[in-house]
């Protein structure tokens, strides 16, 4: 797995003669490098998480990289573009909470009082505790305000 134009790396490069091989010296900082730098919570998330999927083998190529591959896509068909859902429009790995969306960019720009109001108090959550759909179809003043 770690062989670079067909050369195996010495073992050594990873592993400590005197610690066994359950401990390896590769480093988040080595993790940079690689094309999944780990952030936000993938650092503070145990090796064997992504590596180890399966409980038993340790695997380190080809384990998928986009979000989807080790996440669901908890919003079904709201937010599919051109036939996927890019996760990066909103999410970073810090939380769920959607960094990186913009409200002011729909078509209902959060503005007065409504700053303050929780996300919840427009996009209800379901009884079962489902996240919420995001699509609002109708948001004339009176189709929420009496
Ligand atoms: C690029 C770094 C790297 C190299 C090179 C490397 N390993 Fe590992 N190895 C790891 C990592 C990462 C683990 C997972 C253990 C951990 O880090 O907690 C591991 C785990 C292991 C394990 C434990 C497996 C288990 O089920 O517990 C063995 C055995 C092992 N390596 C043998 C080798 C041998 C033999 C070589 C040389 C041919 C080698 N490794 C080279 C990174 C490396
Ligand atoms: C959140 C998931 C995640 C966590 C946590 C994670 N990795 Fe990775 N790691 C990846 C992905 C994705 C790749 C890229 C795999 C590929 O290229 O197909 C990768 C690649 C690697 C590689 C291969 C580097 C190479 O040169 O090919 C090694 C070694 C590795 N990780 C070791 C570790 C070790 C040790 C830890 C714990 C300190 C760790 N990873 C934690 C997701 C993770
Ligand atoms: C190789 C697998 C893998 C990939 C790829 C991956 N993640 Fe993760 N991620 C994990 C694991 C494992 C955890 C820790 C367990 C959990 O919270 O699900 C985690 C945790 C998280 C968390 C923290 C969740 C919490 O409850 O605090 C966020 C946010 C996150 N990932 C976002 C992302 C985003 C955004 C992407 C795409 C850019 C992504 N992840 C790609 C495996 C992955
Ligand atoms: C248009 C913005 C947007 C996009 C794109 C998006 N999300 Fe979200 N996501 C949200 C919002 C808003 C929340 C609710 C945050 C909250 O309740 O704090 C959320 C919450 C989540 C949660 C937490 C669910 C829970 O039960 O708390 C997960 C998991 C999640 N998203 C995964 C994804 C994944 C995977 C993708 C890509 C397939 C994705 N999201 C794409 C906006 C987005
Ligand atoms: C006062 C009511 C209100 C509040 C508060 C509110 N929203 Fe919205 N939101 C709306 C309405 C109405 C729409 C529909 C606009 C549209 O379809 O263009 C919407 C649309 C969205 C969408 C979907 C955008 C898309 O691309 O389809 C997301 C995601 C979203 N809001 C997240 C949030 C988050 C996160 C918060 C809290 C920070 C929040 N909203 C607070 C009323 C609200
Ligand atoms: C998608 C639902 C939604 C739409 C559409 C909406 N609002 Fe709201 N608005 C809320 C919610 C939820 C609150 C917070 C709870 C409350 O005070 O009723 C709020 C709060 C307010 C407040 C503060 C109320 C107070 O007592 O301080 C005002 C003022 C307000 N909205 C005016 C408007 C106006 C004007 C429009 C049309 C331009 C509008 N809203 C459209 C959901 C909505």
């Amino acid at each position: 797995m770690f062989a670079k134009n067909g050369v195996t790396p010495d073992c050594v490069e990873c592993h400590f003669l005197t610690d066994g091989f359950g401990v390896s010296m590769f480093s988040i900082e080595q993790h940079m490098e690689t094309p999944f730098p780990l952030e936000g919570a993938h650092q503070a998330t145990p090796c064997f998480e992504c590596h180890m999927k399966d409980g038993k083998t340790w695997t380190f190529r080809n384990i998928g990289a986009t979000c989807t591959d080790c996440h669901d896509n908890v919003h079904g068909d709201d937010f599919v573009e051109n036939g996927s859902t890019d996760c990066k429009r909103c999410h970073v790995a810090d939380d769920w909470f959607p960094k990186l969306f913009d409200h002011d960019l729909t078509e209902f720009p959060l503005v007065g009082e409504h700053v303050t109001v929780d996300c919840r108090e427009c996009h209800k959550v379901a009884d079962d505790g489902k996240v919420p759909s995001f699509k609002i179809e109708r948001f004339a003043c009176a189709d929420c305000h009496k």
